[in-house]
């Protein structure tokens, strides 16, 4: 990780044509062999280590990504379109407000829901540049393939990279709204949200926004159905992180011998996904020379989906750098949007 600038040579700029010839500029901040260098350390560290945790970013190679579109399609997975309506409503106002000419998406995924946020924006011809950050290359690429189609004359930079590492390399510029949307920001622990959110102040000048989704502390049974779907997609979605790490480090765990276990930490106010082992486990992981030894029944957490109470989150902002200029709801007052504004140091 030697040079992060649009123009790296060691990662590389480079640009692809959209079907309409509209050009997408693809910001590689990833060196090819990144992943695997980073997906070593986070794999190590999960193994040699009591609790076992992984970062959810290994979720999402090609499979996991059309996995999770999967999932954000079932009737239980409400925050998809309790999102889309919020946006739905708002989106105008979001662009009225803000004033933005850039909108930033971390972790865009396909940006399906971010073209209705992008239809507001673009109606008023404010928009000159949408940049769209993910980690999971092939989907980002084909997201912004799309978005230049259906903006002719837009300029679209998409970025390959890790939005816990690679803020400081979001092109500047005009007015940004950084969006993070989805409710992606309950995957991370508290203190690493305390650092993404003090990162992303940082990286933004005085008076640019901040537009955060997130899904709501809620009854429990229903949060619960969400990640433990009757089709099962959640299932494939969590144990894909074994089939990922197996391919990329040369790995034997066997799939078949864990079970998905969601289960709701009321202390945390969290759902909490985890493997657990079924069978005594004894596998290698060849490119990390580690032998893996789990006895029957232990657990491996994959991922955590905090909730959120929003005057919480709107104090946390307050004391990061951010003033809340707007906070929304769906009817169902399932997800929450908030809309804050870097303020001065
Ligand atoms: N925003 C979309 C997708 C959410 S899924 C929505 O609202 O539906 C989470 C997305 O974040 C995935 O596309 C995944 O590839 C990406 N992601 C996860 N960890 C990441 C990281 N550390 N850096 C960049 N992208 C990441
Ligand atoms: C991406 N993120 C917001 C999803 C969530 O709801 O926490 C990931 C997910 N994991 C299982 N289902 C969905």
């Amino acid at each position: 990780m030697t040079n992060h600038h649009a123009d790296a040579t060691d990662a590389g700029a480079a640009s692809s044509s959209s079907a309409t010839g509209t050009t997408v500029t693809v910001d590689a901040h990833l060196p090819s062999d990144w992943a695997r260098g980073a997906m070593r350390e986070d794999i190590h560290r999960a193994f040699t280590r009591r609790p076992m945790i992984l970062p959810p970013k290994w979720l999402y190679d090609d499979r996991g990504s059309e996995i999770f579109d999967g999932i954000t399609r079932l009737p239980e997975y409400y925050p998809t379109e309790a999102e889309r309506e919020i946006l739905a409503g708002h989106a105008a106002e979001i662009a009225a407000v803000t004033g933005a000419t850039t909108v930033v998406e971390l972790g865009s995924g396909t940006s399906d829901k971010t073209r209705t946020l992008l239809d507001a924006f673009w109606s008023t011809g404010q928009l000159e540049r949408f940049v769209p950050l993910d980690v999971s290359e092939a989907t980002l690429l084909a997201a912004a393939d799309m978005l230049a189609a259906r903006y002719e004359g837009l300029e679209v930079r998409a970025v390959v990279g890790d939005f816990t590492r690679h803020l400081q390399q979001l092109p500047r510029g005009g007015t940004r709204l950084v969006a993070f949307l989805g409710g992606t920001l309950g995957n991370f622990y508290e203190e690493e949200r305390r650092a993404f959110l003090g990162a992303m102040a940082d990286s933004l000048e005085e008076g640019e926004w901040l537009l955060l989704g997130v899904d709501r502390v809620k009854e429990v049974g229903r949060i619960l159905d969400a990640y433990n779907d009757s089709a099962g997609l959640t299932d494939d979605f969590i144990k894909n992180v074994i089939t990922v790490l197996n391919r990329e480090l040369d790995g034997d765990l066997p799939v078949q011998d864990f079970d998905y276990i969601p289960f709701w930490d009321a202390k945390q106010e969290r759902v909490d996904m985890r493997l657990r082992a079924t069978a005594p486990i004894q596998s290698r992981i060849a490119a990390l020379d580690l032998d893996v030894a789990l006895d029957l029944g232990e657990e491996l957490r994959v991922e955590i989906s905090n909730k959120f109470r929003i005057d919480q989150l709107d104090a946390e902002l307050a004391s990061l750098g951010f003033e809340l200029a707007h906070s929304w709801t769906d009817a169902n007052e399932d997800f929450g949007m908030v809309l804050a504004r870097r303020t001065a140091d």
